[in-house]
This record gives C-alpha cells, structure tokens and sequence, in this order.
C-alpha cells in the first residue's frame, strides 16, 4: 500500500533559512526511471541502471513488474551510486499476475502499465490511492480499446480497473486527443508486442523519452515531423528489445523546486549537478530566464542519450510574464512553482491554456490558486490558468493557522515549501508524505543547501 495511506500524515512549518548556497544533485528522472524498468523488464537479457530514481512511483512499477515476472534488483554499485540490475521476460511473455497491482500515487506507472498489458494475453487488476482513484483512465481505454483489449473499470474510467489483455492486439493509427506523453506511450508499448505497425499522431509535441528509449533499445521506431510541428510516430512489433546499460540523468521537474528557491531567496548562489535539459522537458528555465532569472548552464553534455547540464542559480528580481500556452506540455508538472516565482515577481503573470494541470494529482489550478491566496498572493483563477500580481520581491505573508491542503499531490507541498522560504510567517503543509513518491530527499536537499543541515 502506498504509504500515505499506511501512515499518519506528517506536516511541517517552512520557514525562511539562509541563502541557497553550494552544490546539490538532485535524484533521477521519473519518467527516464520508469521507463528503464519497463523496457528493462521487456528486453532478453540484463539491463543495468544507475541513478534510478529510488522513489515511490518508480517502485510501484518495479513492484509491477516483478509481478509479471521480471526480476529486478538493487545492488550496491560503485562510484555512480546503486545500480538496478533488471532481467527481463522478453515482449510477449509477461506473466499473468496472481494479485491486484497497486499503483500507489502513479498515474505514469498505471498509464503505461495498461499498454503493456494491454496487448499480452494477460488480465490485469489496477487498484491506487485516493488520489490516483480519482484521475481519468479514459484517454488509455479509448485507444487500447481500439486495439482490442477490454476493461472494466469504476464509473468514469477510473481506478480500480480491470484490463483483459489480448494477443495478438490489432495495430491502430491514433491521433492524441490530448498532449499526454502517458497516453502517447501507452499506445506505443502496447505497440511493441503487436503485429504490424501502430501509429501515434501527436499534434502538440510532449516529453519523447518513450521513443528515445524505445530505440534505444532496439525497438524499429520511425518519426516523422510535419512543417506545423505534429509529430508522427510509428512503432512496428512485435520486438525484440536488447538490454541495456542506462544512466539515468537528474529530473529536471525536481531540480525546478531548488531553481526556484534559489531564485527567491535572497542571497543565493546554488550549482544543482547534472539536471536533464531535454527540450520536451526544459521550458521552465526559458520562462524564468525571460522572468529575469539568472540561470546559467555549466559543462553540457550528454547523460544517457539526453542533453545534461549543471545549472547556476542566482537570487534574482523577477518580473511577471504572459506564458505562452504553446510552451505547456514543455513543463506541464513545473507550473505550481512557477506560480510560486510569479507570486513574488513584480507585475502580473498570465498563464493560459493548463487545463490539464486539472487532472494530475490533484486540480493544480485549484489547489495552488487555494495555497497561494492562504499564504497573502493575489491570485485570480480562470477556466484554464492563474492570474498572478506578484509582491514585487517582497515575501509572502505566509500561512495564517490552517496548513495548506497538499491534496496527496507531491508537487503542491513541494511549491508550497518553497513559498514557505520566501514568506515572513512561514508556510505549514498538512502533509510531507507524498514528496516520496518523486523526491524522497527533497527536505533532507532543502536543509543542506540552506545551512541547516
Ligand atoms: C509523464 C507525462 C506527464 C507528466 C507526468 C509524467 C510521463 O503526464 O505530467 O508527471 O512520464 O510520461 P501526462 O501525459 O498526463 O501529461
């Protein structure tokens, strides 16, 4: 069981502390870590991984796996830290699991998940937290529906859910009806243990760390891009992945939180090592930097097929920006701390076109429209975004009595930390227990770069 549901909840006053000073890692990328496992498990043979992201969401899919026969393993490696050690079944022979697969607080690993499944002649039982019961599994069923496999789920497509995998599945063309990279790779993991070839039309181009890797791996994968940006994707089956050695790079959705801290905090002079700066992923730094952020890339390079750099940042004056919608799906999970820089931005930030952010772990729009006015930010909601009118620098007033409602969502307490550090009264959070589903050290990092530890 996920433990935010096995455990009380464990809040914690944020307070102001020194300047963010130093040099931070930040742990690996969970979409790159999930992955690994998933392919991993997939190939003939053994595939090792450093710098695997050793948090919840990532163990639930490792749990999974295990499930349906992978072995997996954490050995303890050398110089770059533990290394996972996973041998996998190979595309066609997932095993039947002998219980419900619980997913915890993971949309990525039941997304995914159910492409996998969907297309081996396995049936599958998907169960999660409160959190997860609520988010919409529609946008997989429909496709993975297309191509034959059956579900029965709770009213609305959600969790608990039941997928009837079928082999051989049916190869479809399927245009996203949303920017989601999970809906994106369910289609194309299932793609991989199914005849022929299956198509995935992307119009908005989201994170690509499914194709890179499927490659990667072995996998016969072909894209194409069009003049206006739509990305097609072609995956022909059913593969034979090889394994692989993987190292995965820092999450450049973590190291956001430090970024933005830094920023914020005067004084500050942090080097965080090692971020992932692929382009589907980076947008963040462009808007900050445009907000007048002083971020700077040290030594770029190359960490397992994606583009790494360290990042310097500065404590800087930052001023209110229109965001533009295009930019979204670029650093859809890095909005909630970006309202927290706008919130102390001098001037106005108009940010449109999120409406996805309704459906992650929690309805980000609400929740950090709900956090920030608690905490003396002046925040209008729209259908599709916040309105902010930044302090001009001056901190936030920081939380009357009541704690910031975090929702089970990791990032929202997470941000809302980080307000804490830029507020005079401090900011308390209901519940820390989430952050491990992504950053198990984020409070041990936050300590250490602001003196405390
Ligand atoms: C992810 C895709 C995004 C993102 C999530 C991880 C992935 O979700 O929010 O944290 O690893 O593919 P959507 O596809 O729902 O936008």
């Amino acid at each position: 069981m996920h433990s935010a549901e096995t455990s009380a909840p464990r809040p914690r006053r944020f307070i102001a502390a020194g300047p963010l000073t130093g040099r931070i890692r930040v742990p690996g990328d969970k979409s790159i870590s999930h992955r690994s496992i998933m392919l991993g498990a997939l190939a003939v043979g053994r595939t090792r991984v450093t710098g695997l992201l050793e948090g919840e969401d990532v163990m639930a899919t490792a749990a999974a796996m295990r499930a349906m026969g992978a072995a997996i393993a954490r050995e303890p490696g050398g110089a770059n830290g533990p290394e996972w050690v996973i041998d996998g079944v190979g595309v066609g022979s997932l095993l039947q699991p002998q219980q419900a697969l619980d997913m915890g607080n993971s949309g990525t690993s039941t997304r995914l998940l159910m492409g996998l499944v969907a297309s081996h002649p396995i049936t599958a039982t998907f169960i999660g937290d409160a959190s997860l019961s609520k988010r919409p599994m529609g946008r997989v069923i429909e496709p993975l529906s297309q191509m034959g496999a059956d579900f029965t789920a709770a009213p609305g497509g959600r969790l608990p859910l039941t997928l009837r995998g079928i082999a051989p599945a049916v190869p479809i063309s399927y245009r996203l009806p949303v920017a989601s990279a999970q809906v994106k790779s369910a289609v194309l993991l299932a793609g991989l243990n199914t005849p022929g070839t299956t198509t995935v039309i992307e119009p908005i181009p989201t994170r690509d760390h499914s194709e890179r890797m499927l490659r990667g791996f072995g996998a016969d994968l072909a894209v194409e891009v069009a003049a206006d940006g739509t990305r097609t994707i072609h995956i022909t089956g059913e593969a034979e992945l090889r394994p692989q050695t993987i190292e995965v790079p820092g999450d450049p959705s973590s190291a956001a939180f430090f970024i933005v801290a830094a920023l914020l905090v005067p004084g500050s002079d942090l080097v965080i090592e090692n971020v992932g700066l692929n382009p589907t992923r980076a947008a963040l730094i462009g808007v900050l930097r445009d907000m007048g952020g002083q971020i700077e890339e040290l030594d770029r390079r190359d960490v397992g097929g994606e583009p790494v750099a360290d990042l310097r940042v500065r404590h800087s004056a930052l001023t209110g920006i229109e965001v533009d919608p295009a930019v979204v799906p670029s650093m859809v999970d890095e909005f909630p701390v970006l309202f927290v820089a706008a919130a102390l931005a001098t001037g106005r930030t108009v940010t449109r076109g999120l409406d996805e952010l309704r459906v992650k772990e929690s309805d980000r729009i609400a929740a950090m429209r709900a956090a920030l006015e608690q905490v003396g930010a002046r925040v209008t909601e729209t259908e599709d975004g916040l309105i902010i009118d930044g302090t001009g620098g001056e901190p936030l007033r920081g939380a009357n009595n009541a704690p910031i409602a975090t929702h089970l969502d990791h990032r929202i307490a997470m941000s809302m930390a980080v307000a804490g550090l830029a507020s005079i009264g401090g900011v308390e959070i209901d519940d820390t227990r989430p952050i491990a589903t992504s950053f198990p050290v984020f409070e041990a990092l936050l300590d250490k770069a602001s003196g405390a530890a």
